[in-house]
């Protein structure tokens, strides 16, 4: 066990000292989860292999899905990758510092540890002031992945971080809330065309913007992953999840009748809802996970609110599924995959 120190950093006004002391912990070796725009990392210094080991021992990692390396300036990209391309040049021209990751060919100094063998590595400039302030200081590419145990949704608070991972790091950053909530969009470019490997808010429509052909993979559960991650279980609250995916008044009146049905059965069950629905639904627990009209406030609570679910203990999450255009593709992305296709269509 370690002791953890949290360090309270306020985004608005930041403690340079208390940076500082974390930079310092990342260059001796050390753990720090810390906030980025989209999601709460668990990083360590991305050029030391012994660190980076203690990254997936935290967490309890597969050591085959590789990490992202996170820098804060496009020099500090460049030391880590091998060339960049006239996309990579566009791409980082308008998404960074943003919830975009570029995979792109790695250079000599990434250790195998990071990519997991791979010959690419994942880069990304996160937009959060304490991330970019904390690698800026530390000098050095940080290698994170998101900072919950294997297997859970993701962070978007320090509290879900101090749930994970208090006493396997060596400090943890409390910085509120992240602003997006769901992890970063991946997007392969070192193929004829670029792919989407896991879906974000940088959508496919954004993408398409700027380069033409993006294609998406990964997110179906039909086809082989090409990203290691996406092979692996994620997202998994403790009940068992269900999607009940259509038009909403349909959704709504079927999961009304199969939460009569579980609860007469004897099962406590959980409802993850939305702005229009929730007040339709009676004896269950009903988590209002934000307005359809604006999505990104489902993806600002939704791994809240799957944590939410599995403190009250709840059995059953019934799902309501919104549009997958835009923000809605990789909120139902995350959604899918913490049911395990577990989909039925109204
Ligand atoms: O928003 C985010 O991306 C957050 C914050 C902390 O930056 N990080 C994050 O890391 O979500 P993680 O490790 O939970 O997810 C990284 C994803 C995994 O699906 C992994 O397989 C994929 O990126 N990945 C990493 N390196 C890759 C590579 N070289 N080729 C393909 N996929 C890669
Ligand atoms: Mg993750």
């Amino acid at each position: 066990m370690l002791n953890t120190e949290v360090l309270n950093i306020d985004p608005g006004c930041m403690d340079i000292s208390l940076i500082k002391k974390a930079a310092g912990i990342i260059l001796a070796g050390g753990l720090v989860a810390f906030p980025t725009e989209t999601v709460y990392g668990l990083g360590a210094n991305a050029l030391d292999t012994s660190a980076i080991q203690g990254i997936f021992r935290a967490k309890g990692r597969p050591t085959d899905n590789p990490l992202i390396v996170h820098v804060s300036s496009v020099s500090q990209m460049k030391h880590v990758v091998s060339g960049v391309s006239e996309t990579a040049r566009k791409l980082i021209d308008t998404f960074w510092p943003g919830p975009l990751t570029l995979v792109l060919e790695k250079s000599g100094v990434v250790p195998p540890e990071v990519t997991a063998g791979l010959k690419t590595v994942a880069v990304r400039m996160p937009s959060h002031p304490v991330a970019l302030s904390l690698i800026g200081i530390a000098g050095v590419p940080i290698a994170a992945p998101s900072a919950n145990l294997s297997g859970k949704p993701s962070a978007t608070n320090a509290r879900h971080v101090i749930d994970d991972m208090l006493g396997k790091v060596h400090a943890i950053i409390d910085s509120g809330n992240c602003s997006v909530g769901l992890e970063s969009t991946v997007l392969d470019i070192t193929g004829e065309t670029p792919v989407i490997l896991r879906p974000g808010a940088i959508t496919k429509e954004h993408l398409a913007e700027i380069t033409s052909d993006v294609q998406t993979a990964g997110d179906t559960g039909e086809e082989p992953p090409r990203s290691p991650g996406m092979k692996h279980t994620h997202y998994t609250p403790n009940a068992k999840v269900i999607v009940i995916a259509g038009p909403p008044e349909k959704v709504a009146g079927r999961i009304s009748k199969m939460s009569l049905d579980f609860a007469k059965a004897g099962k406590k069950v959980g409802i993850l809802a939305t702005e229009q629905t929730s007040r339709f639904y009676k004896d269950a627990v009903v988590i209002n996970a934000g307005d359809r009209a604006n999505p990104e406030t489902i993806a600002f609570n939704l791994f809240s609110a799957l944590r939410e679910f599995d403190r009250l203990e709840v059995d059953v999450i019934l799902a309501e599924s919104v549009e997958t255009q835009g923000l809605g593709h990789a909120i139902m992305n995350r959604i899918y995959r913490a049911a395990g296709y577990n989909i039925i269509n109204v």
